[in-house]
């Protein structure tokens, strides 16, 4: 009887053998799996993503100096003249050229510089007033003497100087956008 009993518990089966003991681990190891499979492919796909949407999440690039003229041209200036600049800016896969005007005036120790022909007020554009000498604004009639500083008007603030340099002669000018209806001019793009 006693021996009876060991053989039967020889002769029983495994349940970790069984048919849903072995169904279990197979789903376990498919899930184990599955799972570093994911992990494996979204690690990998990082770098890809990234340089994918680069260009949409980089900053709209810096604009690059545009030439105004040649510096000679600027030599005798008796008074702000109006120049047309042409600006390349970087946004994303897209590169958009647009023409910008802009004033080469004499700051108040007679150097050159230049000015953004946008009013610092609501971003009309000004013109300069031959008769008056001054650059009336013909919105809501802000003005400024020739070097840019403000005269009257709603503006907070001079009209907005920008960053010159000269190369090979040439005067250059990096155009950038300012806030508006701001004291202190902060640049914006
Ligand atoms: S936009 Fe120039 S004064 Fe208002």
């Amino acid at each position: 009887m006693h021996e009876r009993t060991r053989d039967q518990e020889n002769t029983s089966p495994d349940p970790s053998l069984s048919g849903s003991g072995l169904g279990s681990r197979r789903s376990f190891l498919g899930v184990l799996l599955g799972l570093g499979s994911f992990f494996i492919g979204a690690l990998l796909s990082v770098p890809l993503i990234r340089f994918a949407l680069f260009p949409l999440l980089r900053r709209t690039t810096e604009l690059k100096s545009s030439p105004v003229g040649d510096l000679s041209t600027f030599s005798s200036l008796a008074e702000p003249v109006i120049c047309t600049i042409r600006i390349e800016q970087v946004d994303g896969w897209r590169k958009a050229i647009s023409e910008k005007a802009v004033y080469v005036t004499k700051d108040s120790q007679g150097h050159l510089s230049v000015l953004s022909s946008i009013c610092p007020h609501l971003g009309c554009t000004v013109p300069w007033n031959n008769d008056k000498k001054e650059f009336i604004c013909p919105c809501h009639g802000a003005i400024y003497a020739a070097d840019g500083s403000r005269i009257g008007g709603p503006s907070l603030r001079g009209m907005d100087t920008l960053e010159t340099s000269v190369r090979d002669g040439q005067l250059l000018v990096r155009f950038q956008y300012f806030r508006q209806l701001v004291s202190d001019k902060e640049v914006i793009g």
